[in-house]
C-alpha cells in the first residue's frame, strides 16, 4: 500500500505547478496548494484542489500548511528580475520549507530541479539552484529530483503572442521537449513508488527539436504562418544593463542554447512511463491567441 496518499503543493500556481498539481489530483492524490493568495490559485486551480494560504518566507504558515501532508512538491523558481542578494524561494525560501517539512514529518519531497543545473557557465541562478538540491540531500527527508529539459508551456507563455515568436539567440543542439502534463503524470508515479525514494531523474519527451524548431512546429499548429524574430543574445545582454529581467531572460537562454542535451531519460521512462504528447498535441490543447 502506498503510504502517500495527501500531497502538499508549493508553486502549484506556477506555470508548471499546475499541470502537475492537476496530474496528481487526476491520479488520486488528495492535493493541497500551499499558495500566497488564495483568490488567485482558486481561479487557476481545480474545485477539487484545496487552497490554504502559505508564504516559504513564513515557516509558520508553511508549518501550519504541512500538518497532516504525506508528501510535498516544490516547484518553485528565481523570479525572472531577482538579483543575487535578494531573499530567493529557492534558498532561504527552500531552507524554511525543508525545516516545516522535518518537523511535520513528511514522507518525501520532490523537487523540481533543471537538467541544465550542472551547465559550466558562470551564473549566480545556477549557484542556487546547486544549493538547493544540496540542501535537499541533506535535509533526511527521503527525496525524488526532477532534472527536466525545455517544458513545451514555455512555448505557450513565455514566447507565444499569436504567430509571432521572439527568439533570444540561436539554438545549437536539439532538446526533448516536454508537456507539463506527461511531466506530472511521471510525479504521479514517483510519488506512489516506493524505490523513486533517493532517487534523481532526468525527465525528457518524445522527440528532439531545436529551440526554433519546436517554436516553428508550435506555431504552424496553431497558426499557418509563425513569423520568428531573433534577437541576438549579444543584444539582449547590453539591453540586460538596463534592465533585470532582459538580462536574466539572456542568461537563461544562453545557458539553455549551449547546453549539449543528449538522451538521458531511458530509466525515466521505464520506472516512471514514457511522456507521449507532441508539440502538436500540446498545441491543440491551448487556445489560439491574439496577435
Ligand atoms: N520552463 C522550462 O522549460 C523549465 C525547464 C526546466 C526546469 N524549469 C524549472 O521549473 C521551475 C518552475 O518554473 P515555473 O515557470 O513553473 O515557475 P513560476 O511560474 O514562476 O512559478 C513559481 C511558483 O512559486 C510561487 N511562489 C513564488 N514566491 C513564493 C512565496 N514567497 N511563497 C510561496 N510560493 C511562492 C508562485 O506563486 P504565485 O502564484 O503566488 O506567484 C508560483 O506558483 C523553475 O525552477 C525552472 O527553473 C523550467
Amino acid at each position: 500500500m502506498n503510504p502517500i496518499k495527501k500531497i502538499a503543493v508549493v508553486g502549484a500556481t506556477g506555470m508548471l505547478g499546475i499541470p502537475v498539481s492537476v496530474a496528481l489530483m487526476e491520479a488520486g492524490f488528495e492535493v493541497t496548494a500551499l499558495a500566497r493568495n488564495i483568490e488567485q490559485a482558486r481561479r487557476v486551480l481545480p474545485a477539487a484542489i484545496r487552497v490554504v494560504a502559505a508564504d516559504v518566507r513564513d515557516e509558520e504558515s508553511l508549518r501550519a500548511g504541512l500538518r497532516g501532508q504525506d508528501g510535498l512538491y516544490l516547484s518553485l523558481s528565481v523570479a525572472p528580475g531577482a538579483r543575487k542578494g535578494d531573499l530567493h524561494t529557492e534558498s532561504q525560501g527552500l531552507e524554511n520549507v525543508l525545516a516545516a517539512a522535518c518537523e511535520e514529518k513528511i514522507a518525501r519531497v520532490a523537487y523540481l530541479s533543471a537538467m541544465v543545473h550542472d551547465s559550466p557557465r558562470r551564473w549566480w541562478v545556477l549557484d542556487v539552484w546547486r544549493q538547493a538540491l544540496a540542501r535537499i540531500k541533506k535535509s533526511g527527508i527521503p527525496y525524488t529530483i526532477f532534472y527536466p529539459t525545455n517544458f513545451m508551456e514555455t512555448l505557450a507563455e513565455r514566447h507565444g503572442t499569436g504567430s509571432l515568436f521572439v527568439m533570444l539567440g540561436r539554438a545549437f543542439y536539439p532538446n526533448y521537449w516536454i508537456a507539463g502534463s506527461d511531466f506530472g503524470r511521471q510525479v504521479a508515479r514517483a510519488f506512489a513508488e516506493p524505490r523513486a525514494a533517493n532517487r534523481e531523474y532526468y525527465i525528457q519527451g518524445p522527440e528532439p527539436l531545436t529551440y526554433d524548431g519546436a517554436a516553428v512546429r508550435y506555431a504552424q499548429a496553431l497558426h499557418r504562418s509563425p513569423f520568428v524574430v531573433r534577437v541576438p543574445l549579444w543584444l539582449a545582454r547590453i539591453g540586460g544593463v538596463f534592465s533585470n529581467s532582459l538580462r536574466f531572460n539572456a542568461n537563461i537562454m544562453g545557458t539553455v542554447l549551449s547546453y549539449p542535451e543528449e538522451f538521458k531519460a531511458g530509466q525515466t521512462w521505464s520506472e516512471l512511463g514514457r511522456p507521449t504528447t507532441t508539440i502538436e498535441e500540446f498545441a491543440a490543447g491551448q487556445a489560439p491567441r491574439k496577435v
